[in-house]
């Protein structure tokens, strides 16, 4: 029978890998608990029509690439592409906005998309995601992208390219709608059967089109921020502002339409120097009407979200991160020197000392090799002769220098083995 393998981009993140997922966890923890931004756990699952209603009908994600099935009462649900809907959602849900006026939360964990897996893309993916709910001054959106671009660079990622546009809202859209419509009606024939149909529900969506012919038509389209109503110009020129007091550098993008239909005004990705846009590592912006959308009150947001695989593919080589390893390795021969090792690794444990064994009964020469493979720091040697002299031989791996412990009893073992480690600990 063939061994069953794992979901077409569907990876596993095996334990060599971890020590970097936890270094960029905890860095996001740290940096975000100093600018006020609390964690918000949100389900995996969601009813479907929170996305089709957040994130609109005719866009890709929505059209093609949702895993969405009835449950067995025959609700439709969706395992999340995205978490800015279910934060929006559980913050209309909860009242959120009853406690301060900005609330600032973030969360991380997967989410899911059936795209065509390749590099840098997968079918499920790791977002870290940050949303500022309720306050609308340019000052939130400059320090959002301000906090942004000091995490991406805490995390030793060079050459960021941040690239910033607006959208407009929903006064100014309309008549940039219009005028699109009847830019691409001119050049239906050189469009792909995706843009041709997208003219007619969402001509915006076509600037999101990879085909090269139809991206050879966009690079001649008009541009949103020509159409700015002077609300929204005057936003854009504030963010610009806040962001260059904050020394952050930035281009403006006037194509840049970001692939969901939530956002108005500002809109940002950011790439690296080695990547094209598609592959942005992070993209974000404001969707001020998304709280209506989703049946609640006018509440503005901002917010953006990071791919934690493709920011992982960016952490400079040399970056070392903590593997752990025991401090102590008990080498047990003979069926009672393995019990009592088997009791006294355990009791270590329950004292915070990382301690692993041998539990194969394998020969002294195979378990300090297994010693050496996990880099235990110490090995302590138990046999016939050590329980009959109460004495067993502690090893520092590295110097090769040998003391005594004390293996009488549990107690006698444990006061002995922590003296030696703490002495080791104060020379350090
Ligand atoms: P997004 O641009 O769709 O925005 O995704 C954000 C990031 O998630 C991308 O820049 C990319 O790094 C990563 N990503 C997306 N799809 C994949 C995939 N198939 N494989 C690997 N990584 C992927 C959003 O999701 C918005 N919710 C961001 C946001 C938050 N806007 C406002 N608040």
């Amino acid at each position: 029978m063939p061994v069953i393998k794992s979901v077409k981009g569907f990876k596993d993140i095996l334990p060599d890998e971890t020590g970097r997922w936890q270094f960029v966890e905890n860095t996001a923890r740290r940096i975000f608990s100093h600018f006020g931004i609390r964690e918000i756990k949100i389900p995996i699952l969601e009813k479907t029509d929170l996305f089709r209603r957040g994130i609109g009908e005719s866009t890709d994600i929505v059209e093609k690439e949702m895993y969405t099935f009835d449950d067995r009462g025959g609700e439709s649900l969706t395992l999340r592409p995205e978490a800015t809907a279910s934060i929006v959602r559980a913050y209309l849900e909860h009242n959120m906005n009853a406690a301060d006026t900005v609330t600032k939360l973030f969360t991380i964990g997967p989410m899911f998309r059936r795209e065509r897996p390749q590099k840098g893309r997968f079918r499920q993916f790791h977002q870290i995601d940050v949303e500022y709910i309720g306050e609308k001054d340019a000052r939130v959106d400059a320090e959002l992208i301000f906090m942004l671009m000091h995490f991406l660079s805490t995390l030793g990622i060079q050459s960021l390219n941040l690239e910033l546009n607006s959208l407009g809202c929903s006064l100014c859209r309309p008549g940039f709608r219009d005028e699109i419509k009847s830019f691409f009606m001119g050049k239906k024939t050189c469009l792909c059967s995706d843009c041709t149909r997208r003219m007619e529900t969402n001509p915006l969506r076509i600037f999101d089109c990879k085909n090269e012919a139809c991206r050879e038509v966009i690079s001649s389209a008009p541009v949103i921020i020509d159409f700015l109503c002077d609300d929204c110009r005057s936003h854009f020129d504030r963010v610009r502002r806040f962001l260059s007091l904050l020394n952050v550098d930035f281009t403006i993008n006037p194509f840049m339409v970001r692939g969901l239909d939530y956002y108005t005004n500002t809109a940002f990705e950011i790439t690296t120097g080695a990547e094209t846009s598609q592959n942005a590592v992070t993209g974000g912006g404001r969707y001020d009407d998304l709280s209506q959308i989703l049946g609640g009150p006018a509440i503005p947001g901002i917010g953006f979200a990071i791919g934690v695989e493709r920011l992982i593919s960016l952490l400079p080589e040399s970056l070392e991160t903590d593997r752990e390893h025991p401090i102590l390795f008990i080498a047990a021969l003979g069926d009672e020197a393995q019990q009592r090792a088997f009791e006294f690794s355990n009791a270590l444990r329950l004292r915070g000392i990382p301690t692993e064994m041998d539990l194969s009964n394998r020969s002294l020469k195979s378990q300090m090799k297994r010693s050496d493979k996990v880099n235990a720091e110490y090995t302590l040697i138990m046999g016939n002769a050590e329980l009959e002299t109460n004495t067993a031989p502690l090893r520092n791996m590295e110097s090769k220098e040998q003391t005594e412990i004390d293996i009488s009893t549990n107690d006698a073992f444990i006061a002995s083995t922590l003296r030696k480690l703490r002495a080791r600990g104060d020379k350090s």
